[in-house]
């Protein structure tokens, strides 16, 4: 992989809410010298709120439509960097391989509640409600593994997670 920001394939993270994506993303990001975006942010900014705003004046569905949104602006208009995405777009963007290669942050649902404290769920609104969070986990695997063209095992240190994508990649 090419370790400085050269117009190279972009690199697309995507796992479910607290599987770590923004945390390897920006280690990936200072490890080969690229720079680093999150589609959340990047939303978040453009909007003027905070997603959990989004949610609550606007509602889910028009949040996915800024997803794709900014989704068909990375896909043409981003190159050679590494993006973080929020855990729903591999469910709304069927072709995220036309944004980079597609690395997915596997890792168990107990495990993802160890790491996303209350003060976190707060800000994600499909993660109010634990019970609700596991049911979406179970039924977007699936879509994580069919949108993937790495799988990574993220129930590591941070180092290994991001040397074994490094190696994949
Ligand atoms: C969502 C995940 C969040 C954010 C929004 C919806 C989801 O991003 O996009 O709250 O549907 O899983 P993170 O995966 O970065 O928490």
């Amino acid at each position: 992989m090419a370790t400085s920001s050269t117009c190279a394939e972009n690199v697309v993270l995507i796992g479910f809410m607290g599987a770590g994506k923004s945390t390897v993303g920006r280690e990936l990001a200072r490890r080969t010298g690229r720079y680093f975006l999150d589609a959340d942010a990047l939303i978040e900014a453009a909007q003027g709120r905070a997603i959990a705003s989004i949610f609550d004046e606007e509602g889910e569905a028009y949040f996915r439509e800024l997803e794709q949104q900014s989704a068909r602006w990375m896909a043409e208009c981003v190159r050679g960097s590494i993006v973080s995405t929020g855990g729903g777009m591999p469910t709304v963007v069927e072709r995220l391989r036309e944004i980079g290669t597609v690395v997915y942050l596997k890792l168990p649902f107990e495990k993802i509640l160890e790491r996303i404290g209350p003060e976190e769920r707060r800000k994600r609104p499909l993660f109010h409600d634990i019970e609700k969070a596991e049911k979406l986990f179970a039924k977007r695997q699936k879509i994580y593994e069919a949108q993937a063209q790495i799988t990574v095992d993220a129930d590591r240190p941070l180092e290994e997670v991001v040397d074994e994508i490094l190696r994949r990649l």
